[in-house]
């Protein structure tokens, strides 16, 4: 485990602001999930101090807050597992996963004085219907992040969620991988580390916090924690 790293490139910054615990509760009865918010909350309340709880929901059929569909290039299937889960590591490392939560604050009013042209290259794929646009800018979030583009290759699975409150809203990004080298190569390039070009997302979006997780193996329904010794 490394911490999340803390990021500038011409014109942008990622913040780290690392904690030690994340808990994602998920569902589609709120009032239950608050109620279990606030239950594990004073069950961990002797070791561990709430430092920020976000309300995140699917939007659509699964569209960030722009309207552009997010998940397209996700892999699928054995390629999903393989992404996403440690193998080859030893017992208690196996069926693991590290997982990269960031939250960007979107200015959806500049994204909206963007013209059609100019937003569909800022993503990279067309809106009306998902295609990749070919001749995008070497700026465009998806030519930024091609998977397949790294050496090594550099692939997650994403589950990022939208997420509104009365201070703003944006996406909540969720990667899972294999261990962090992919997530962690994705935005280096973004930020222009590579070769200076940055990501078009920071025209209209900042991330405001970073850390990095790792969600051990559950083996019969309970954590295994052994790599911890514990
Ligand atoms: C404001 C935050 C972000 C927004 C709104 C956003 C949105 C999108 C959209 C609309 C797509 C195209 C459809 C798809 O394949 O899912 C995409 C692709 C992708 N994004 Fe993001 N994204 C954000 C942040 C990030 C970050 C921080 C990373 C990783 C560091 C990332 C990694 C990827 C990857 C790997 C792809 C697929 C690229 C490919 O192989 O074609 N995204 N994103």
């Amino acid at each position: 485990m490394t911490a999340f790293p803390n990021l500038t490139g011409p014109g942008c910054e990622v913040p780290s602001t690392q904690s030690d615990l994340w808990i994602w509760l998920r569902g589609d009865k709120r009032g239950e999930l608050v109620l279990m918010a606030r239950s594990l909350e004073a069950e961990l309340g002797d070791a561990f101090g709430l430092e920020h709880m976000v309300d995140g929901f699917r939007h659509d059929t699964g569209r960030d807050l722009t309207s552009y569909e997010d998940g397209t290039e996700n892999p699928k299937g054995d390629d999903a597992i393989n992404a996403a889960f440690a193998t080859g590591g030893g017992e208690g490392l196996d069926g693991s996963s590290f997982v990269a939560v960031q939250q960007w604050v979107h200015d959806l009013g500049r994204f909206s004085s963007f013209d059609q042209q100019d937003r569909d290259n800022i993503i990279g794929r067309r809106l009306k219907d998902n295609v990749e646009l070919e001749d995008a800018p070497a700026s465009a979030h998806v030519k930024r992040t091609a998977q397949e583009s790294f050496d090594p290759e550099a692939f997650v699975l994403r589950r990022s969620m939208t997420w509104a409150d009365s201070s703003g809203e944006g996406l909540m990004f969720v990667a899972f991988g294999n261990s962090h080298d992919a997530f962690g190569a994705q935005m280096r390039r973004m930020v222009g580390l590579d070769d200076g070009i940055v990501d078009g997302l920071f025209r209209f979006s900042r991330p405001v916090t970073g850390s990095y997780y790792w969600c051990p193996p559950v083996v019969d329904g309970h954590l295994d924690l052994s790599r911890l010794g514990l």
